[in-house]
């Protein structure tokens, strides 16, 4: 798996320029994760943020959400590109399908999604916008304001405890790798 043939898929299949920034803000926080967590598949978790959108502009959100997953998955088929590892975390990302978590990794999916689009909206509500002016303890009291970003699921980003790790230590990490990029995020 070449992680430069899987930017030449989000490029061929996602034009929302909005979901192809949040696919390498997720990337990153997978990276992160991995490094923590299963060190020798940072690869592997990286291109599954990166690829877990990958039929945003596929599948018809309003009128079937249980699409989303399953048809990233036929078009990676389709490319010869991934594995059952990746193709069960881009589907377990959306309970929506009926699939289920199972894996360590699937499990980082579902909460590093979330967490990238929560960072996003309080950093466009500091002063300058700016990712490197965000503060871990903004995120953590923001979390807790549940009129704030009140789309962004909360219990998803809370599950990553399920992997050992506090929530305010998945918030700075997850803050940290979207800094790391802030250019090509746009943040
Ligand atoms: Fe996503």
């Amino acid at each position: 798996m070449d992680r430069r043939k899987a930017v030449a898929m989000l490029n061929k299949y996602v034009t929302t320029p909005h979901i192809i920034t949040h696919s390498y803000a997720v990337e990153n926080v997978m990276r992160a994760l991995a490094r923590k967590l299963e060190p020798d598949s940072e690869d592997l978790w990286g291109m599954a943020g990166l690829l877990h959108d990958l039929d945003n502009d596929l599948v018809d959100w309003q009128t079937d959400m249980s699409l989303h997953g399953p048809k990233a998955i036929e078009v990676l088929k389709e490319e010869g590109f991934g594995n059952e590892a990746m193709y069960s975390a881009i589907c377990a990302h959306n309970p929506a399908n009926g699939s289920k978590i199972e894996s360590i990794m699937d499990r980082a999916l579902y909460a590093a999604d979330p967490i990238t689009g929560f960072i996003r909206a309080i950093t466009l509500v500091y002063p300058d916008q700016k990712i490197k002016s965000v503060k871990v303890k903004s995120i953590i009291k923001r979390m807790k304001d549940t009129r704030f970003a009140a789309g962004a699921n909360r219990q998803a980003m809370k599950s990553i405890n399920h992997l050992g790790i506090e929530f305010s230590e998945f918030a700075e990490l997850s803050l940290n790798a979207m800094v790391e990029i802030a250019n090509e995020i746009g943040l």
